[in-house]
């Protein structure tokens, strides 16, 4: 069989209210075009969700990634969506479409794409991770344990297909250059770059000679506006990530286990603070407690000839519970410091500031201290 193409693609345009969550009229528009793109067989199945404020259209088919035609289709969605938003005058409408004309490739014009083509196996167990209120960093904590960290992938100790580890293929996003990296053996040297999750990021994660060829991912994180403007601060981009499951690779529990942490991410309030992380079920995932905190959902899908069977809800499971209210223990506790730092983001971070205007105001104020 040839290979299949994953494609999710993601956009805000537009909230409702606020930036809290997609008004349910974008999602229809999204399924109405994408039913008949499925039926003139453009692609081969879709799902449309969302989290936040975020429209998320997962897409299967045999183009490959990066292909005009898919980016276009979904341009289009995301432009006849941009149109409902403005009728019913939702927030932001058409916030995340930089550009006013299609030109090839979606990439750099506001949506964020996670794409991977692989030769779909006997069984392929594929999960969708959606995030909103937060920046492609904040998968470098979990893709790092699911793929590299013994303490959560038990596989990397006990299941040979999975023992020799994996390739990470990391980012430097201000330089704009990448570099691979071979985990168990330089996992002390990559963890130095990826702890800086705002500069480095992981991008693609690849297997080991093995079960599954080498050069198929095993995952991928979003990383589009990062990727267009290398070394220029546009603000953060709620990411999206695919990540593949079982047999050679870790289990789907391994995978969803580094999630359990509720772990802090930048992106909250503005774009200018540090909060949890919430794993939270699909209907769950509305920002409202201070625009956030940070929410991240998980559909889980076993892929059958490129037909999307699913989703499941993966973290509706109450055993996610005590995360949840240990992330809203840790936001009452963060939300406690205001406008102070580590809750509030260093300056060079922020999406907000009213810092040089002040200074400006103070001005000849300030004089040599003793
Ligand atoms: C948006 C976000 C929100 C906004 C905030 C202010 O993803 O993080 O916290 O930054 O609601 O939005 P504006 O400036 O549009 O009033
Ligand atoms: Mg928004
Ligand atoms: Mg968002």
């Amino acid at each position: 069989m040839s290979k299949i193409t994953i494609s999710l693609i993601k956009a805000d345009v537009g909230g409702w209210p606020g930036h809290a969550t997609v008004h349910p009229a974008l999602k229809e528009v999204a399924e109405s075009v994408l039913v008949q793109e499925k039926a003139k067989g453009g692609i081969i199945d879709f799902k449309v969700m969302a989290v936040g404020d975020d429209l998320q259209l997962m897409m299967t088919h045999l183009l490959g990634e990066d292909n005009a035609e898919i980016h276009g289709l979904a341009w289009d969605v995301m432009c006849k969506a941009t149109e409902k938003a403005e009728e019913l005058k939702l927030y932001g409408a058409g916030q995340d479409l930089l550009s006013d004309a299609f030109c090839g490739n979606i990439k750099g014009m506001g949506p964020g794409v996670a794409e991977m083509e692989f030769h779909e196996r006997g069984a392929e167990p594929v999960v969708a991770f959606m995030m909103d209120k937060t920046e492609p960093g904040a998968f470098n904590l979990p893709i790092f344990r699911i793929f590299a960290d013994p303490f959560n992938t038990a596989g990397l100790v006990i299941d040979p297909s999975i023992h020799q580890g994996f390739i990470f293929e990391v980012w430097d996003i201000m330089e704009h250059k990448r570099v691979m990296m071979e985990s168990p053996k330089e996992m002390y040297d990559m963890l130095a770059l990826i702890g800086a999750k705002s500069r480095y990021v992981i991008k693609r994660v690849y297997p080991k000679p093995g079960k599954l060829p080498e050069d198929e991912p095993a995952a991928v994180v979003s990383t589009e506006k990062l990727y267009q403007t290398a070394g220029k601060y546009v603000g953060k981009d709620d990411p999206v990530a695919l990540v593949r499951a079982q047999s050679g690779l870790p289990a789907l529990g391994e995978v969803l286990e580094p999630f359990s942490l509720g772990h802090l991410v930048s992106g909250w309030m503005r774009g200018s603070h540090n909060g949890p992380l919430m794993p939270c079920a699909f209907e769950d995932a509305v920002c409202t407690r201070f625009d956030g905190p940070p929410r991240i959902i998980a559909a889980g899908f076993q892929i059958a000839k490129g037909m999307l069977i699913g989703p499941v809800d993966l973290f509706r499971d109450p055993a996610f519970d005590l995360t949840r209210s240990r992330v809203n223990e840790i936001t009452e506790y963060m939300r406690r410091h205001g406008p102070f730092e580590p809750h509030r983001l260093p300056m060079e971070d922020m999406e907000y500031t009213t810092l040089p205007t002040v200074l400006k105001t103070l001005g000849e104020r300030f004089e040599d201290a003793e």
